[in-house]
């Protein structure tokens, strides 16, 4: 027999001060959603605790009394990881926003999984150094969010995955259980890495309460050249002569009506005088101006073969900031038409034979939904985010926007690619999930979910069913 609210918030009033347990509507309409909103919340309370030993009390309760956990951070996730809808209580980590420790001889900074993406960026930069994930909601996102999904962003191509920068976690397991998972270790040949099964976990497996992140040095003097290309596949041609000379910090593309809505919704100017189908943005590092006469010659050689038809280059810091917003601005500027949101990703190798089938898959389908294309084709990586027309019904664009992800899915599966390259399975993608991990892959997925949680009670219902 489940238990009421009551009941249990009579439990919960007795491991963390009252203050911290919220029942308010508010509250939970804020705490228990998520960017996705794909669904109503409807979560039980939501708490906050402020220590490991709070966090591994409510587990123990949750145990104890059946009710299930859902981890919450910045909740910008876009998969639906973070939404409470089935009277879940919603652990939020807003309380536990420390920088703990920072080591300069070992580049090493240990902090709590509520910290905001930008404030552990801005930490980093204070101690001269960086900590080179990079997204568009790094202001609101929480770093042990980030965890939970492998974050992934605009710099990826040169710098890797959140999962590149995690040298130590320590996780409250679906059993309670405290694990201190690396400590901090470059080198570590003692058998299975734990810390690897909770990263990009999504909170199935167990609470993520501490971090240890490494560290590195600055990117120097920064240029962007924005271009304008003609076609969908000048996209991957572009990419392919910038790569060959230059060490590229990003390299990310979006198609015209990406510009559009970011221009309306910004009020921005456009920097060319025509619109094209498809722009692209460069990032390089410039010491002594010598990267930049490299990238100008690059340049020549796609105007030369007509895979870029005009191109801008940032003069200082504020105008390069100003091209990266054409860019990061996309997701803010269409976030009122509650796009249906794909992300994808193939080898770099396989990104041609890619953009192709997609753009042969989309002409198929009612030419009424418009069709962003945008993302970091520099790592391989796709979004598509499908716009509802005003006048078409919702149940009806849903359906039509499921046969499209479906084509697209059937594409990537075809050419060894990923259903979710960044956003995470959540509950968007996990009737999907079979694309990217096969049966018997999936079957050792639930073997470690019941391992780790075998009551169920982390984050049920997402990436996997038992
Ligand atoms: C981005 O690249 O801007 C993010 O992944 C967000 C999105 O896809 O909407
Ligand atoms: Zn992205």
């Amino acid at each position: 027999m489940s238990l009421t609210t009551k009941e249990i918030v009579d439990q919960l009033v007795k491991v963390l001060e009252p203050s911290r347990v919220k029942i308010h509507t508010d509250d939970l309409q804020f705490y228990g959603n998520d960017w996705s909103n794909i669904d109503k919340p409807n979560p039980l309370a939501i708490v906050f605790p402020k220590t490991i030993k709070e966090v591994q009390a409510i587990v123990d309760l949750a145990n104890r009394l059946s009710f299930p956990l859902v981890p919450s951070g910045g909740r910008t996730g876009l998969s639906g990881g973070a939404l409470a809808k089935d009277r879940e209580l919603v652990v939020s980590f807003d309380r536990m926003n420390k920088i703990l420790e920072f080591n300069k001889a070992d580049n090493l900074v240990i902090c709590q999984p509520g910290v905001v993406t930008r404030a552990l960026k801005d930490f980093a930069e204070s101690k001269g150094l960086f900590y080179p994930v990079d997204f568009a909601s790094v202001g609101s996102s929480q770093i042990g969010g980030n965890v939970a999904t492998n974050a992934g962003g605009v710099n990826v191509l040169r710098y890797g995955m959140t999962r590149d920068w995690i040298k130590g976690i320590k996780v409250v397991t679906g059993t309670g259980e405290l694990l201190d998972l690396n400590r901090g270790l470059k080198k570590n040949a003692t058998g299975f890495d734990f810390r690897h099964l909770f990263i990009g976990s999504e909170g199935t497996l167990g609470f993520i309460v501490e971090l240890t992140l490494e560290f590195t040095n600055p990117p120097k003097d920064l240029n962007v050249m924005l271009m304008g290309l003609n076609s969908i596949e000048n996209t991957t041609q572009v990419l392919a002569i910038f790569k060959e000379r230059l060490d590229l910090t990003a390299f990310e593309f979006f198609s015209d009506i990406a510009m559009q809505k970011v221009l309306e919704s910004k009020k921005l100017r456009n920097p060319f005088n025509h619109s094209y189908r498809f722009y692209a943005l460069v990032e390089f590092e410039n010491n002594y101006d010598e990267q930049l006469i490299v990238a100008s010659e690059l340049f020549e050689k796609c105007i030369d073969s007509e895979y870029a038809a005009e191109g801008v280059v940032s003069q200082n810091k504020r105008q390069a900031r100003e091209f990266w917003e054409f860019r990061e601005g996309i997701t803010e500027s269409i976030a009122s038409y509650t796009p249906f949101k794909s992300d994808v990703s193939c080898r770099i190798s396989q990104t041609p034979a890619f953009l192709s089938g997609l753009d042969k898959i989309l002409n198929r389908f009612n030419p009424k939904i418009e069709a962003v294309l945008f993302g970091h084709l520099g790592d391989g990586n796709v979004h598509i985010n499908l716009l509802k027309p005003i006048q078409m019904d919702n149940e009806e664009f849903r359906e039509e926007c499921k046969m499209i992800a479906e084509r697209i899915f059937d594409l990537v599966k075809s050419l060894g690619g990923s259903i979710s390259a960044e956003h995470g399975i959540g509950l968007t993608k996990k009737p999907y999930l079979n694309y990217s991990r096969d049966e018997a892959e999936i079957k050792y997925m639930r073997g470690v979910k019941r391992l780790f949680d075998p009551k169920n009670i982390m984050n049920p219902g997402k990436l996997i069913d038992l």
